[in-house]
């Protein structure tokens, strides 16, 4: 849908924030309905009654923050929020809105009961944040227009609408941004039937047949992340079509996986280096978050939001006050002798 540049007081705004262009192929892998997303049982049951509260009440969906670690389906769940309320959605990114402009331009194009999604909305600027305050509790947006002496403000009124936002760090959120979701949901890594599932589901859409035991071995190697399933589906589907294979082997999956590096833990070369790294030059740690990703050459916010959050819920790492510690299991994975001391998970 295009971006009328004119709000309703003719009011010429910015140009639209980069909305993000989601891929037509990821579309067709992603579930349009609640019934048809797989896992995260709580979160749907929740769901299901706060869409059928405000659909009975003709009411826009309360405020709803999605959060947890990259890959899990909060994107596909603002879709199926939007399908399931039966309203239009808007997607956006918070580092993408840059003016508050930008942001008025979004929500006056709305239609009463709308989604807005902000994807990273825990990078949105605070001088936007601000604006999006009146907008979430009043339905008005306050803007200065002009600058210096002769500068004003002007309150634009805004149809009922809903606000979804993603982030990886509800950390960084600021509490009053936080605090006006009225729900908040956090996505937790799938269970392996579930993954199972997701795999079978994918490879049935894509239209690639799976020989006995080929989607079992998938799904445990998906860092139980549905992202990353889809991702080994067809990678796999690649490398056997190119072999001129018809059918998905384990063999076949064994080998793609082996090219890529990833393990039957699901672990790839960067968490293998992580923990080597903290095991051969840390003593097993503790080492801060700078320092880990200045010896791993990776990026502190990729450590904290795509690595760490798996190796801690396979019992690898544990952060603690003083930094990134590595425990017994993590030896084992690397076939090290374990250190007297050494401790098993410490949940
Ligand atoms: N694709 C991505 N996430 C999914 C989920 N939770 N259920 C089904 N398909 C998915």
């Amino acid at each position: 849908m295009a971006i009328d540049r004119k709000n309703r007081s003719g009011i010429a705004l910015a140009p639209s924030p980069t909305v993000k262009d989601t891929e037509a192929f990821e579309q067709t892998l992603r579930p349009k309905r609640l019934n048809e997303y797989i896992g995260q049982g709580a979160i749907k049951s929740h769901v299901l009654v706060h869409v059928q509260a405000a659909r009975t009440r003709s009411e826009p969906l309360g405020h709803t923050l999605l959060h947890g670690p990259p890959g899990l389906g909060k994107t596909t769940l603002a879709y199926i929020l939007a399908q399931e309320m039966g309203c239009s959605l808007r997607i956006a990114s918070g580092p993408g809105i840059e003016k508050p402009g930008d942001l008025a331009s979004l929500l006056t194009n709305l239609a009463q009961g709308d989604i807005l999604f902000i994807d990273e909305i825990h990078r949105m600027r605070p001088a936007i944040e601000e604006v999006l305050y009146s907008a979430m509790e009043d339905y008005a947006l306050d803007l200065v227009i002009g600058k210096g002496p002769s500068a004003r403000s002007m309150r634009l009124e805004l149809k009922p609408f809903t606000l979804v936002g993603a982030t990886t760090k509800i950390g960084s959120m600021s509490a009053p941004l936080r605090d006006r979701f009225v729900h908040q949901f956090k996505l937790a890594f799938y269970e392996p039937a579930e993954m199972r599932q997701i795999v079978d589901r994918t490879a049935g859409i894509l239209g690639v047949p799976m020989q006995e035991g080929a989607a079992h071995r998938i799904a445990c190697s998906a860092r139980a992340t549905p992202r990353i399933a889809n991702r080994l589906v067809r990678s796999v589907r690649d490398f056997a079509q190119v072999g001129g294979e018809s059918t998905i082997s384990v063999e076949r999956v064994e080998t793609t996986l082996g090219a890529l590096g990833i393990d039957d833990r699901g672990l790839d070369r960067t968490d293998r280096a992580i923990l080597e790294s903290i095991i051969a030059k840390f003593a097993g740690g503790p080492v801060g978050l700078s320092t880990l990703a200045a010896v791993t050459s990776e990026e502190e916010e990729t450590l904290e939001d795509v690595y760490e959050p798996y190796l801690m819920q396979q019992g690898f790492l544990q952060r603690t006050p003083k930094g990134r510690i590595v425990t017994k299991l993590a030896y084992e994975l690397l076939g090290m002798r374990v250190p007297e001391g050494v401790q098993g998970t410490m949940l």
